[in-house]
């Protein structure tokens, strides 16, 4: 496809560089072309952006409409933007994100967009992980295909509830407000295990162990097997990329077809991006 700015696919399967586009001054053939892009690559990296608050929510604006994250303090100036922050001197402390999921799929409605500006980044470390879903469900066999086609999964949002599922050993961060002791975050919500990619019409896999709790109809011991095999499936290195962060970076993702993991490697050092998201969407069954 003939782009209005240079495309580099990252991985074999899914992600790309972006450069030689404004995500300030973005026309309507560059937007265009960007959403073709993001439907194809499902994870995209925009280099030297360096967008300030206001100008990354414009940004934003262009995908769809904004989506405010419960449990999470945004920023006190501007509401649809949080900052995600781990302090220099925050040494072993729990983080935002630091194990595989799609942001918030337990709720009923999902947020579609992941969208993060890099403003202070560790000398070393700090990396953010993804795996395509697509590609890991189109590797599994068909006799696991025909098996898990009709499944759902049960998600929830357990550590915002009450039953706070945080590491005991670790201190919690300072940096993200993430609020706890919702009862309505321990709620389960079935969600289908196959989910369709609206903008490519792809099936990806729709689980995570940050989120997943249990396959729908069955106990946590009985889902176990399943859930544990698709975890280290969807991890093999194959179907990973890891974004090793530059000053500028703009990075989105689309949670209805990868999960992420951000690193948690960079004690001593402070690390700032700030948090966008777009869009929300009951997932649809592929
Ligand atoms: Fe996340």
């Amino acid at each position: 496809m003939n782009m209005s700015f240079d495309v580099s696919p990252i991985g074999a399967t899914f992600g790309a560089i972006i450069t030689g586009l404004d995500a300030r001054s973005l026309d309507d053939r560059g937007e265009s072309d960007l959403k073709a892009a993001f439907a194809e690559h499902r994870v995209l990296v925009l280099r030297d952006q360096n967008l300030s608050a206001d100008e990354q929510v414009a940004f934003s604006r262009r995908l769809g409409p904004l989506y405010r994250m419960p449990y999470v303090k945004p920023l006190d100036d501007h509401p649809d933007v949080i900052a995600v922050l781990k302090e220099a001197d925050e040494i072993n402390v729990s983080t935002f994100g630091s194990w595989w999921h799609a942001d918030f799929s337990y709720l009923e409605e999902p947020p579609v967009f992941s969208i993060l500006q890099a403003l202070e980044l560790p000398p070393k470390g700090g990396d953010t992980l993804f795996a395509d879903m697509c590609a890991a469900w189109d590797a599994l066999s068909d006799g696991m295909k025909r098996l898990l086609a009709p499944l759902k999964v049960m998600h929830s949002g357990h550590i915002y509830g009450t039953r706070l599922a945080s590491d005991g050993s670790k201190g919690r961060m300072r940096g993200v407000q993430v609020s706890t002791g919702h009862a309505e975050a321990d709620v389960e919500r079935a969600h289908p295990l196959v989910r369709l990619h609206r903008p490519s019409g792809r099936k990806a896999l729709f689980c995570s162990p940050t989120y997943t709790t249990r396959l729908e109809g069955m106990t946590a011991e009985e889902s176990q097997p399943i859930l544990s095999m698709l975890y280290d499936h969807f991890a093999r290195p194959e179907f990973t990329i890891r974004q090793r962060w530059q000053d500028g970076d703009l990075l989105m993702w689309d949670n209805r077809a990868v999960v992420h993991l951000a690193v948690n490697d960079y004690d001593g050092y402070r690390r700032l991006l700030h948090r966008t998201t777009v869009g929300s969407e009951r997932p649809v069954a592929a």
